[in-house]
């Protein structure tokens, strides 16, 4: 039986909120399309199902409001967090219990997102504090690499007048040492090249990626895609896109060790964020493996140069990508768990990132 007879589907299914109605019994009655949304789940699968069905992968916290909410008055719990298989989402949750005329007991959940909130705050702040970091980085880099090339030069002049073979070892150390330190300055100061716009396939750029982690990892490494065909070209730098990815997958081989599974895959997104800027068309590129997930102490600094866990790399290589992709207007994204870490790299379709901005925030 339908528990809200003067309310059409059509008004709720229009609502910003989500609203789920149980029975008594806690089987799910109704359900609006942004609680299908939320919960990741469709209504022809858990409409009258027993609460089993659902209550496993959407967490305790909403079944122990519902439990309390059986008591009689409504609850209101601020910042749950809903975990579904694939993705976490945070909501301010009401509940409350009615009784209708004729004596039935049902139970309405009205959550609300918040997270999308939070995330753009969060991503103003990431761009901003990437921003600022590379150029601390940058202008350190440029300040070493003068110098560096007089050090180098002298240790050359000094070479040539040396007689004991002995004694040019020790110019020899001088000059691959100084090469070496010249090579992580390159790093830090990014790509000395402006980047070229032009047409972009994102599937050229990740088969290049997936044809360059294979020759190098080989057989113990498999590689699959999860392509979405239809994703329009984009404009961007074919170059920088492809160490940008390159750089987050050569992350997840070297995380995976022994053997494992690196999938790509790509989504389209309609009127999505980035930072403070709406653009209608945004192409999602997720890099994904099933390794062990990113040690926690460095999970919230993972994008800023010399964040690194230790095992031999310099800690620069996401933040150079983060840094390409924030060129492209575009953003990197992290989550990460024991055996699922995505990177997740958003760009703009449609959007020229050689353009300036206009004062209007919506992009086509
Ligand atoms: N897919 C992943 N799984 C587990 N840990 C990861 C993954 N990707 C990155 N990390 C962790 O993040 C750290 C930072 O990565 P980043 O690429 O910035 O630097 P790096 O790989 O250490 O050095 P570089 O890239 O300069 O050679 C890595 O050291 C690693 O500990
Ligand atoms: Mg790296």
């Amino acid at each position: 039986m339908n528990p809200l007879p003067v309310l059409s589907d059509n008004v709720l299914d229009n609502l910003a909120s989500a609203v789920i109605v149980f029975e008594a019994d806690l089987r799910v009655a109704y359900l609006n399309q942004m609680a299908e949304m939320i919960l990741a789940v469709s209504a022809k699968h858990v409409v009258g199902e027993p609460p089993s069905t659902w209550a496993d992968c959407h967490g305790e916290a909403l079944m122990d409001l519902i439990t309390a909410s059986a008591v009689g008055s409504p609850i209101t719990k601020r910042g749950v967090v809903l975990r579904t298989e694939r993705s976490e989402v945070t909501v301010d949750c009401t509940v409350t219990p009615i009784i209708d005329e004729a004596g039935a007991k049902y139970i309405i959940v009205e959550l609300q997102q918040i997270d999308r909130h939070l995330r753009i705050s969060r991503e103003e702040r990431l761009i901003t504090q990437q921003a600022l970091t590379r150029d601390v980085v940058r202008g350190l880099a440029h300040e070493i690499k003068n110098p560096l090339g007089g050090l180098r030069g002298a240790a050359q002049l000094l070479e040539a007048e040396l007689d004991s073979a002995e004694l040019r070892e020790y110019t020899r150390i001088i000059i691959q040492e100084a090469d070496r330190l010249q090579e992580l300055l390159n790093r830090m100061l990014g790509p000395n090249r402006r980047p070229s716009y032009s047409q972009v396939n994102i599937h050229h750029v990740l088969e290049r990626v997936r044809t360059l982690v294979l020759a190098e990892a080989g057989t113990r490494i498999r590689v699959v895609r999860d392509y979405d065909p239809s994703i329009p070209e984009l404009i961007g730098d074919m170059d920088q896109l492809i160490q940008a990815v390159l750089n987050i997958a050569r992350n997840a081989v070297r995380a995976l060790d022994e053997a494992g599974t690196i999938t790509l895959r790509t989504r389209i997104q309609r009127q999505l964020t980035i930072g403070a800027w709406r653009y209608r068309l945004v192409a999602q590129v997720d890099i994904v493996d099933d390794g062990p997930g990113i040690p926690p102490e460095i999970a919230d600094t993972l994008f800023l140069p010399m964040v690194t866990a230790g095992t031999g790399g310099m800690g620069l290589g996401l933040s150079i990508a983060q840094s390409l992709i924030n060129q492209h207007k575009g953003l990197i994204e992290c989550t990460s768990r024991e055996g699922e870490t995505v990177f997740t790299i958003y760009l703009p379709i449609g959007s020229d990132p050689g353009a300036e901005r206009q004062g209007d925030t919506t992009h086509d």
